[in-house]
């Protein structure tokens, strides 16, 4: 492992040298064009033009057009200083029946993007799966079909075998519990099932789907491949016994639930107990077989919760029996989500401690906020150029106790479609005027810039 610089605390903080400094998207959020070119639909596809499940009935159909301008978007970043790009790519543009024949249009598009970042000294950072499962899979079964796992090793290796010499960085799933939480038990995003025993077999199936991805990459291919996870600090809402059980009960449903089983080869007990029947007994071998050495954990941080027991208020709304409660007093975002930045370093901290000295990236941090365009034009967002800062400083701090922290990727580089939210809630530190798609780097865009310029410095005065 190479060494790390580790400031001291009395010195300056610096980053180290070698810090990854990116900005993250995902395919559907931003490339519109969903069946351009031969791709096939998506769940998301379809969820999006069923009638009330996104606000404002809005879809993917256009998004921020990055299908058409990504050559431009890549000039953007260039500009930023931006030196890795995480983005996903979409099963469907490349297998547009999910499995068997491949479309060289759709592998085309991700080749001539990975190209262009390369020509511009920006590292591509590819995610295999953001949440958008071609339809033609889901209409065998989706998640919970026994093949699925099988399903998605084919379209990782063919995304290995296209991109896997100019791809530096992968990542087999961006959050499997939100796939598998918002899809499968609250519903609310595709494809938009409330059905616990099903979540708890796709749960399962979406661990098997990353392992065999990563022991596809192993035997050929020889750079990083990781997984990626959101993680959020869960406190109980009262000292009492049962709002703390609730408080484990929801830690172990949220953030152990697809780490310990991916980087410790067990599940929390807490999850058969959760799941009840519903949850299917795994053989000690097949457990194992979950377990595949990888080369970094991605951890995307936005907030922290409060949770109080639901035990005893008869059906509980998802299998930790526990109710989130609003946080106390507390600044917010456009969402409602707290601002605790300290959670970050706590969930950096609490990373190692468990799991040992396991690289780690933060691959997705950033807020939403209602910017208003100033009669120029420009986007002071004061509150996110704040946000930004004390998060940096957050994960600043928990490089200062010697955490393994590679790099940080700002969520998002453009405004985009926030799933059920639709285009309502703006991320980026890019604005995109949608009926123009005109960009308009925002203020923060340009203090990202500066951090990047200084590598890091900034954030420490
Ligand atoms: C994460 C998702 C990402 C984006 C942010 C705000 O859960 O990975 O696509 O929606 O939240």
């Amino acid at each position: 492992m190479p060494s790390r610089k580790i400031g001291h605390p009395l010195s300056s903080f610096v980053f180290p040298a070698d810090f990854v400094w990116g900005a993250a998207t995902s395919a559907y959020q931003i490339e519109g064009s969903p069946l351009a070119d031969g791709a096939g639909p998506s769940i998301w596809d379809q969820f999006t033009h069923t009638p009330g499940t996104i606000k404002g009935g809005d879809n993917g159909d256009v998004a921020c057009d990055h299908y058409r301008r990504f050559a431009a978007d890549v000039l953007l970043m260039r500009e930023l200083g931006i030196k890795s790009y995480r983005f996903s790519t979409a099963w469907s543009r490349v297998l547009p029946d999910g499995t068997g024949r491949p479309n060289p249009r759709g592998l085309g598009f991700y080749s001539r993007l990975v190209d262009t970042l390369l020509e511009h000294g920006i590292a591509p950072s590819l995610t295999l799966y953001h949440w958008d499962l071609p339809a033609a899979l889901e209409r065998r079964g989706g998640w919970a079909h026994a093949d699925a796992p099988k399903w998605f090793a084919e379209y990782a290796q063919l995304m290995f075998r296209t991109l896997g010499d100019r791809v530096p960085m992968w990542a087999t799933f961006n959050e499997p519990w939100v796939a598998m939480d918002n899809g499968y038990v609250a519903g609310n995003h595709a494809p938009g099932r409330r059905d616990w025993a099903e979540a708890a077999l796709v749960s399962q199936n979406l661990l098997r789907a990353h392992a065999a991805a990563v022991a596809i990459y192993r035997t050929q291919w020889r750079q990083q491949i990781g997984l990626v996870v959101n993680l959020v600090p869960v406190y109980p809402a009262t000292d009492l016994a049962a709002d703390r059980a609730a408080a484990n009960r929801m830690d172990a449903y949220l953030n152990r639930h697809f780490l310990d089983p991916a980087l410790l080869g067990e599940f929390p007990t807490e999850l058969p107990e959760m799941f009840g029947k519903a949850w299917p007994a795994l053989a000690e071998d097949e457990l194992a077989q979950l377990r595949q050495p990888i080369d970094f954990v991605g951890i995307n941080y936005y907030l922290r919760l409060f949770v109080s027991d639901a035990s005893s208020n008869g059906p509980a709304a998802s299998p930790p029996r526990a109710t989130i409660v609003p946080p106390p007093d507390c600044r917010r975002t456009a969402l409602g989500w707290e601002i605790y930045s300290k959670g970050l370093t706590e969930i950096l901290q609490r990373m190692q401690s468990r799991y040992g000295d396991v690289p780690l990236f933060i691959t997705e941090n950033g807020a939403a906020f209602d910017d208003v365009p100033l009669e120029n034009g420009s986007i002071n967002d004061v509150e996110r150029v704040e946000y930004l800062k004390e998060h940096l400083q957050a994960a600043g701090q928990a490089l200062r106790t010697g955490v393994n922290l590679r790099g940080y990727f700002v969520w998002s580089l453009l405004d985009n479609f926030e799933w059920h939210h639709g285009y309502s809630k703006r991320f980026g530190i890019v604005r995109v005027d949608y009926p123009t798609q005109r960009r308009t780097p925002k203020a923060s865009a340009r203090f990202y810039a500066d951090v990047l310029r200084s590598q890091g410095a900034v954030v420490e005065s």
